[in-house]
């Protein structure tokens, strides 16, 4: 590997762990967050971190809760203690454990939270198995295609590595850990920013002027909306309000979902076939579009248009909206990481517009969020 290219990789990579540990929930201090991304900045750490998990390190500090010797932590999968110890003095280099004495180790806050489920999902799923396993193959996947800006969903990355020609969310299911991996990190992508609930005007732009009367008026779809997590978070959120919510997503994504059937309905479907609910006042998308290419998306786009309701319904999308300069370093990663599993992209203001508008809707406002998370986009078609 050139300089360069170890450099870019390290950058990258730097960049996925950044973005995972923001999406680590705030069950830790913030200084030794911070801390420990600052340190663990290269590949090398990030293996060491994944073998730490095979090696159940970070459990077994984290149920001792003590200072613990170096054979006590090897032994619970039978690791040679020189293997053990190789793996333990780089963690303790980043703060992901901290030296007592010699060859004694105590856990920190790094360490507990290296037992929270997202944070094992995101290190083991999105950044080791197949993050890194791509993303290091990216730069003669770009060389072998003259970078061009890649597109289209069977042609990516990811497929030139894993040799398949199957599109992300048809591959997975095949692999049962990652589905199982993807949709938990699904729930937790939004991390500890705030939801779109608490700083959008739901009431007034959604709820005021909804026709929730009669059983079969539906007041909110989420359009592929995983395991339903954000809906639930709705219905939690406005528990009184009329009309029906409904959960859409392929049938083996909703066969997981356990959400509230009093409140929630399940429908399967697919996004590139009519949208089968009519006239909803609320069709929500959240992380839908940036998976796909403009071409896909349009096709998306239309079937939902055929559904809507010209002047009442409205389409939610809630995406990142890339700034034109001095991007969130965040936002940037993300794209690269649509890149990397989708073989796809986030978008600009101008371009989301752009999108829109050619699949025959109109950008009523976009709204700003109050960190560097996922704007919301509020559409209507045209009339
Ligand atoms: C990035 S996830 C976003 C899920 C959810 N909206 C969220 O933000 O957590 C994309 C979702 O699209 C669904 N999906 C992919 N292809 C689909 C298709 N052809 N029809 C319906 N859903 C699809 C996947 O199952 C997955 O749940």
């Amino acid at each position: 590997m050139s300089d360069l290219v170890a450099a870019e990789a390290i950058d990258h990579l730097y960049g996925q762990l950044s973005h995972s540990l923001g999406s680590f929930q705030k069950q830790h201090h913030e200084a030794d967050r911070l801390k420990a991304l600052k340190a663990a900045q290269g590949p090398t750490q990030v293996m060491c971190v994944r073998i730490a998990i095979d090696m159940g390190i970070f459990v077994t500090l984290t149920e001792r809760n003590r200072p613990v010797p170096l054979a006590e932590l090897a032994a619970p999968r039978g690791a040679s203690p020189i293997l053990a110890e190789r793996v333990l003095r780089v963690l303790a280099g980043i703060g992901y454990v901290s030296e007592c004495g010699e060859r004694t180790y105590a856990p920190t806050a790094m360490t507990r939270q290296m037992t929270v489920r997202l944070s094992i999902v995101m290190m083991m799923f999105i950044i080791f198995d197949v993050g890194m396993p791509t993303l290091a193959k990216v730069p003669e996947f770009l060389r072998r295609i003259d970078f061009h800006n890649p597109e289209g969903p069977t042609t990516g990355a990811l497929q030139f590595v894993e040799r398949t020609d199957k599109v992300i969310w048809d591959w997975i299911p095949g692999h049962p850990d990652y589905m199982e991996s993807c949709n938990t990190f699904k729930e937790g992508d939004r991390g500890s920013r705030p939801s779109w609930l608490e700083w959008f005007p739901v009431q007034e732009r959604l709820l005021d002027g909804a026709c929730t009367e009669g059983d079969g008026a539906v007041l909110m779809v989420d359009v592929a909306g995983g395991r339903g997590h954000d809906l639930a978070a709705f219905a939690a959120k406005f528990p009184d309000v009329e009309g029906r919510l409904l959960l859409e997503d392929l049938p083996r994504v909703l066969e997981e979902s356990s959400v509230d059937a009093t409140w929630i309905e399940k429908l399967p479907f697919d996004l590139f076939k009519p949208q089968p609910l009519h006239a909803a006042r609320v069709y929500y998308m959240k992380f839908i579009l940036h998976d796909w290419s403009d071409e896909d998306n349009q096709r998306i786009l239309q079937q939902l248009a055929g559904a809507m309701q010209k002047g009442y319904s409205k389409l939610i999308i809630e995406e990142f909206v890339l700034a034109d300069r001095d991007c969130a370093m965040l936002q940037a990663m993300w794209d690269w990481e649509m890149l990397v599993f989708c073989n796809s992209m986030e978008r600009s203001q101008a371009q989301w517009t752009r999108l829109l508008e050619s699949a025959g809707f109109r950008v009523m406002k976009f709204w700003s969020p109050p960190g560097d998370g996922q704007g919301i986009i509020e559409a209507e078609v045209k009339e």
